[in-house]
């Protein structure tokens, strides 16, 4: 459970990077989905990718069910001794809005027609309130999960050091701080902040 949820956070990080693409444009966004599309290697790690989540999903629920069979009364006291945290309390939750939502993110993104080319279609989905509501929904889950599950993936694989462990701890809580990056994307289009930025003349907002 631990090593397939830090390697879907090294995804979160690579898929955002991906999608700031989009404030780079049009060509560069559809250019780096095509380049992808058209890699003999990317079908292999779509696999890699969901086998990573369907184990991480399975072996968190296994966890869940021993939690509960083996749970003695008073075994939420000592569960969270280490700290309880608004993240480590609402893991379930999250998680099950993160399942919800890569759903939903699957059937509007992935599964559909790509002809008007994705950079058309990621945008133009942007442009409608519901569609960022879930977005912003979406992106504070992933958020709040990955505040604990960063550091929680670290200590089940025994790293644990006093030295260590607070800067895993600050690393982990900047990583959950940047997926908030997922929900600025969406509302960046929503506000045609991209419109506003192309009528004062820059083409490349943020990265060159
Ligand atoms: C700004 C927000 C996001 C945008 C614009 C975006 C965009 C996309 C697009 C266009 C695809 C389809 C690529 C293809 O058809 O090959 C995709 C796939 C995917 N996205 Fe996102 N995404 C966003 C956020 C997220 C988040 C928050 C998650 C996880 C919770 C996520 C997980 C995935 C996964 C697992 C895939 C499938 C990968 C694949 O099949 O290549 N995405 N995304």
């Amino acid at each position: 459970m631990a090593v397939s949820g830090l390697l879907l956070g090294g995804f979160m990080l690579v898929h955002l990077g991906e999608n700031l693409l989009l404030l780079k444009g049009e060509a560069a966004y559809n250019g780096w989905v095509e380049m992808l599309l058209a890699n003999p290697v990317t079908p292999l790690l779509e696999i890699g990718l969901l086998f990573l989540f369907l184990a991480h999903i399975i072996t968190g629920t296994w966890v869940r069910i021993e939690d509960f069979l083996k749970a003695p009364s008073g075994y939420e006291t000592l569960r969270w001794q280490g700290g309880r945290t608004l993240g480590s309390a609402t893991m379930l939750y999250t998680a099950a809005a993160l399942l919800v939502y890569l759903v939903y993110h699957m059937l509007t993104f992935r599964f559909v027609d790509h002809s008007m080319g994705f950079y058309q279609m990621v945008t133009g989905a942007f442009r409608a309130p519901v569609f960022v509501a879930l977005y912003v929904a979406g992106s504070a889950a992933l958020a709040l999960h990955l505040s604990h599950g960063m550091q929680s993936a670290f200590q089940t694989l025994g790293v644990n050091h006093p030295k260590y462990t607070p800067l895993i701890k600050a690393v982990g809580m900047l990583v959950a701080v940047l997926m908030t990056g997922f929900a600025l994307i969406s509302v960046y289009y929503l506000l045609g902040m991209d419109i506003k930025a192309a009528e004062a003349g820059y083409n490349i907002v943020i990265i060159r």
